[in-house]
């Protein structure tokens, strides 16, 4: 029987573990009126942003945004997971903890989850047969098969790897098929086979079955043939469906993988194919997300040597940044090589021979990751190189095996035009020994990237011009946006709930902090209603850095002419400019996708609310 500590410690845990104390172990903390403030141990700074309040037993940065709980301070600082984490806390504050057992319901309803799995793979298996043969046999499939064709691929591929086509619009499609052979609604909809509204979830599309690594089917890559949007539909995340573990490519290339001690991973699920097909049959696709840890610890069972074909674009250049660490930790050789189309076109015009050699060809992920760093300073003179150091030094120090932290000192040197035993002692001399708080939170953070310095911006940021509209508006008429601090603004149609804003939405850190002390007061948390407009703001303590930023968005505001449409439209533009910057960056396609249909409808939503300002 699993035992599982009981939800009331962990309430007890919660309230009794002193934030002041938790936090005092990773910074140095300064008591400042009710609150202490400190420099954050999530990320590097000169200046405190880091505060904590007793009172609420709660910490929060105005810096990078983190905030929590003592328990999250711990998980997040000391890398545990949640129970250790409660232990941890439960022994330093004298607590015992109550373990339980589960229930005797509990353990039906487990029994019941492991049923229900099973007949999802069931599901998946007969899906995958049935699109399969009618990919085959059915004429309605026609359009289909010649696609295939156009592209290269083989029967014996086809076969191989089961692809299969799901019928057009219009015409009976698997879940009908499904109730002949006894699998019921239930079953599909574990199986991620249906739709929202119930009906078939894959139409006119070919299927890509997708299997876990021991070859239970698990669910698919649906491609469009013709223009459809999306491109790709995958299954959606169930219980068996998990983007971020599974890889496209099993059990087919298990083999070859063992084999050579080798596996190579790209991007799409043609290249897979067309790899294979031309007699490189260990390479392994991500399903349209970003490559995980969880990843390389699958490919660490079979493989010693991990290729990475990727875009050499910047989402691609942070998954080989991200990737280094567990690799490493894995013992993996990681190595990187960069095309200029997919491999899938490529095979098309080139020899599989000459693939090989360019694999034989690829840099070490190391050697890529400090060039990556070094780069940025390269040529420039002394103390923009100094500026390097400690991102290097970082770097070498957190590379457990010596044979690779020397290698990579090495490579930094070269890269920056120096000799090694300079470097090395130049790093000796780099000050602030790494704390456990600052080496967990240069992991955590993003690679830094290359923005001009703030005195040297030309143009204005998008992002900061929409975020002083919007809190000029509110700061010009806070009673109109008392509602919409609380709970949001209520989104436009056809998308229901709100769409929300947080201080980590503006793109200069005054704004942010402004925007936190609206929100603080909209909820009338310190007993100070909004009836009372912005003068417990301006007596707050917290405002008084920010008073005359406020005073001028103020006024800025007034001339706006301040109008609950004025500041929906302000709010959108501001929620759509944020969701248009992450679609950029993200990984993931299928939020790329959501991200790309919420913006569309932002921007629609804006641009009707600025019309009805015209109106009136
Ligand atoms: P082809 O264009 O037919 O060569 O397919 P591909 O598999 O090479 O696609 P592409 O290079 O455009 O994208 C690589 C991978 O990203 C795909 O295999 C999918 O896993 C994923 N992907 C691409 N477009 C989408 C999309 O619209 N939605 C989702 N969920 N994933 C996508
Ligand atoms: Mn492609």
């Amino acid at each position: 029987m699993r035992l599982r500590i009981s939800p009331q410690s962990i309430e007890l845990v919660r309230e009794t573990a002193n934030i002041v104390e938790v936090a005092s172990e990773f910074t140095a903390l300064k008591r400042q009126g009710a609150n202490y403030s400190g420099l954050c141990p999530y990320h590097e700074e000169k200046t405190p942003s880091f505060s904590v309040s007793p009172e609420k037993n709660f910490y929060y940065c105005f810096g990078c945004q983190k905030g929590g709980d003592a328990i999250k301070l711990v998980m997040e600082l000391k890398s545990l997971p949640f129970a250790e984490a409660v232990s941890h806390l439960a022994e330093r504050f004298g607590i015992e903890l109550k373990l339980e057992g589960r229930s005797p319901e509990a353990e039906r309803a487990a029994e019941q989850r492991t049923s229900l799995r099973r007949s999802a793979h069931k599901a998946l298996a007969a899906a995958t047969a049935y699109y399969h043969k009618y990919l085959l046999k059915s004429p309605a499939a026609e359009e289909a098969r010649q696609y295939l064709e156009s592209r290269g691929f083989l029967r014996s591929t086809i076969e191989e790897f089961r692809l299969g086509y799901a019928p057009p619009r219009g015409r009976p499609g698997f879940t009908q098929a499904a109730r002949t052979v006894n699998l019921g609604r239930e079953a599909l909809e574990a199986a991620g086979l249906l739709s929202q509204r119930g009906g078939e979830r894959f139409v006119d599309r070919l299927m890509f079955p997708i299997s876990d690594r021991r070859g239970r089917m698990v669910g698919f890559g649906a491609r469009s043939l013709g223009d459809a949007k999306p491109k790709y539909l995958n299954s959606p995340e169930t219980e068996i469906f998990n983007k971020r573990s599974l890889l496209y490519g099993f059990p087919q290339v298990l083999e070859a993988t063992r084999r050579e001690k080798a596996v190579l991973v790209v991007e799409g699920y043609t290249d897979v194919l067309m790899l294979y097909q031309s007699g490189i049959k260990n390479a392994v696709a991500t399903l349209g997300t970003a490559m995980t840890g969880q990843h390389l610890k699958t490919l660490s069972s079979y493989a010693e040597k991990v290729y990475l074909l990727f875009d050499p674009d910047e989402a691609g250049e942070n998954v080989l940044e991200k990737a280094f660490f567990p690799a490493a930790e894995l013992r993996l050789d990681l190595r990187v090589v960069r095309l200029p189309q997919d491999p899938a076109d490529w095979l098309l015009e080139n020899p599989a021979r000459e693939f090989r050699e360019l694999l034989s060809g690829a840099s070490s992920v190391l050697e890529y990751v400090v060039r990556r760093n070094t780069d940025r300073v390269r040529g420039t003179d002394a103390v923009d190189r100094a500026r390097a150091l400690p991102k290097i030094k970082d770097l070498v120090q957190r590379i457990e095996d010596p044979i690779l932290s020397r290698e990579a000192l090495r490579l930094a040197a070269e890269a920056l035009g120096m000799d090694p035993g300079t470097l090395r002692e130049e790093l000796r001399e780099e000050p602030g020994a790494p704390n456990v708080a600052n080496v967990r939170a240069s992991r955590e953070a993003p690679p830094a990237r290359v923005t001009p310095r703030r005195d040297q911006r030309v143009l204005s940021d998008p992002v900061v011009e929409a975020g002083r509209e919007l809190l000029a508006l509110m700061l010009a008429r806070p009673d109109l946006s008392v509602r919409a601090l609380r709970e949001g603004m209520k989104a436009p149609p056809p998308w229901n709930g709100s769409v929300m804003l947080g201080t980590g939405d503006f793109g200069d850190e005054t704004q942010g902090r402004i925007f936190a002390l609206l929100e603080e007061y909209a909820s009338g948390g310190d007993g100070a209603g909004p009836h009372q407009g912005l003068d417990p703001i301006l007596s707050d303590e917290r405002a008084r850095p920010l008073l005359d930023e406020i005073s001028a968005l103020r006024a800025a505001g007034e001339r706006l002419y301040p109008s609950t449409a004025a500041l929906r439209a302000a709010w959108f533009r501001l929620a759509a400019i944020k969701r248009a910057e992450a679609k950029l960056l993200t990984e993931d396609f299928d939020e790329k996708y959501r991200l790309h249909t919420e913006v569309k409808l932002l921007n629609a939503a804006a641009v009707e609310a600025s019309n009805q300002t015209l109106d009136s």
